[in-house]
């Protein structure tokens, strides 16, 4: 007999039990029909009937009727708690986990960007918000002008950081350069040519490409027999630092052919400003751009232009309508020009501070010593990663300093040594993009990133990585050669110094 069954025979019929527990005989009746009495009831069972029918058996039969569930998670299971509940509970628009405030972990960043960023810049990122017209944040702007011009080494009056990524930098030139049926020559030899590529078409124009070999400087040689064939090309666009590859190319070369045929040029930047020579006035760039996360250091989102009278004339002297009213050089000339401080959009206050900070840190740190850093920690890089028998995909003359990219041995999985880098030793490296996917890793030696104790780190979480994973490689051999590279270049320049002294007293 069930418990339901035994309440009832003791008090011979389901009213008395009915009346004895002070409930309806429907309900006695329901718990005769199911088979059990519900645990709820369980106390005052054993009450009612003196302890005849214990609570406890009420509860056992009561949960083998109707075990509780305790629901697992699924995969659509909404993580800590429902999202239906207090003020959300009836909006349909509610996100399906409970959201909270977002700390990133610590990493080392040695991919192609974004860098490290400086605590200083962080720090005043973090002041209180200002207006983009406060007469304090136009003085503020000024500097930040000036700050540029030291970077790109220009007096053009034209420079100053368009709101938006490296991208939006690219975009601005050519579209405020290129007019629809302008031939424009563009040199690829890595992914962001391609993009030029695109601009150019996207502008209408007609774009003459000169191909290269991925991992290869562009060839001014080639550029001057293309620039010969099209007489009427008005311009040449080539990337200084080809960020896909690690290939650096000689700008100065390059703007010389270019004003040989009168073309004016277009320079992408956005991995060189910083990190390695960029002469605008010296090598008279006509129109240049950069970007804040690399070897400036500061948060992405920022692109640093810089453009020769003459462009600035042409563009005014356009008689048709530039198709993009936010990149529309004439409009935002109202707000960056020399004169005005008109809206045009509202800039994005807080990461001007911050690249301002950023630039300050470069021009207190000296713009060549900040070349010679990425060019010393490379050295040093560069030995340790060659020490695990990793070869160069760029030749000796033409590797950009600050993007080192080295070729993936045969048979080992880069992604999963990516993977391990970062899970492991919380340590970002790049990997190839385009035809160069799977076969490449790109260690970014960038901006605040680029110091040595990123250097040593990054070369023993490789090795140990790389001998973890079946790499035939002698662990600690990398660590000595930077060690090395380091030593002869800190003997070297005790050697200069002194040589120097020495000078002075003569
Ligand atoms: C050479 C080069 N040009 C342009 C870009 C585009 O910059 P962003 O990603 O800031 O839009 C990049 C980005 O890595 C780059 O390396």
């Amino acid at each position: 007999m069930n418990c339901a069954e035994r309440l009832v025979a003791l008090f011979g019929s389901q009213a008395e039990a009915a009346r004895r527990m002070k409930i309806d005989r429907a309900v006695v009746n329901n718990w005769v029909k199911s088979g059990y009495i519900p645990s709820r009831w369980a106390v005052e069972v054993e009450g009612v009937s003196g302890g005849q029918i214990l609570a406890t058996e009420v509860l056992n039969e009561a949960y083998a009727a109707r075990p509780i569930r305790v629901k697992s998670r699924g995969d659509d299971a909404v993580l800590f708690g429902s999202p239906l509940e207090g003020n959300d509970a009836m909006n349909p628009y509610a996100p399906a986990k409970r959201i909270q405030s977002f700390h990133p972990p610590q990493r080392t960043l040695m991919g192609p960007g974004p860098t490290e960023i400086h605590p200083r810049v962080l720090t005043t990122m973090s002041q209180p918000a200002i207006g983009y017209l406060d007469p304090v944040f136009v003085e503020m702007m000024e500097e930040l002008k000036a700050l540029l011009r030291y970077v790109f080494q220009t007096k053009n009056a034209l420079t100053f950081p368009v709101s938006g990524p490296g991208s939006v930098g690219m975009e601005y030139c050519f579209v405020n350069m290129v007019r629809p049926g302008d031939k424009v020559v563009v040199a690829r030899n890595g992914v962001f040519g391609g993009r030029m590529i695109e601009n150019v078409e996207r502008c209408g124009g007609i774009p003459v490409v000169v191909e290269h070999e991925w991992g290869e400087p562009v060839d001014p040689q080639k550029v001057e027999d293309a620039l010969k064939a099209n007489r009427d090309a008005r311009i040449l666009a080539f990337v200084h630092a080809e960020t896909s590859t690690g290939a650096l190319s000689d700008a100065k070369t390059l703007v010389e052919v270019a004003h040989k045929y009168d073309a004016m040029t277009i320079v992408d930047a956005v991995t060189s400003l910083g990190g390695c020579p960029v002469l605008v006035d010296e090598w008279k760039v006509d129109a240049i751009y950069s970007a804040s996360q690399k070897c400036l250091s500061c948060t992405p989102g920022l692109s640093p232009v810089s453009f020769s009278d003459r462009v600035v004339e042409f563009v005014k002297g356009r008689k048709d309508k530039i198709h993009s009213w936010f990149m529309d050089m004439n409009l935002l000339l109202g707000y960056w020009g020399a004169t005005t401080r008109t809206y045009h959009h509202t800039a994005p206050t807080n990461s001007l501070l911050g690249l301002h900070e950023a630039l300050l840190l470069i021009k207190e740190e000296g713009l060549e010593n900040s070349w010679a850093r990425h060019t010393r920690h490379h050295i040093a890089l560069k030995a340790g990663l060659e020490a695990m028998g990793l070869k160069f995909l760029v030749k000796e003359p033409w590797q950009i300093p600050q993007m080192n990219a080295v070729l993936v041995p045969e048979g080992v999985n880069e992604a999963e040594v990516r993977k391990r880098l970062l899970s492991e030793f919380s340590l970002e490296i790049g990997a190839g993009l385009g035809p160069l996917a799977g076969k490449i890793w790109r260690f970014g030696i960038m901006g605040y990133s680029c110091r040595p104790d990123n250097v040593m780190l990054c070369l023993s979480a490789l090795g140990s990585v790389l001998s973890d994973m079946g790499y035939p490689l002698h662990v600690g051999d990398a660590e000595a050669a930077a060690h090395s590279a380091y030593a002869q270049m800190h003997q070297k320049a005790a050697q200069q110094k002194k040589k120097e002294k020495v000078k002075v007293a003569a």
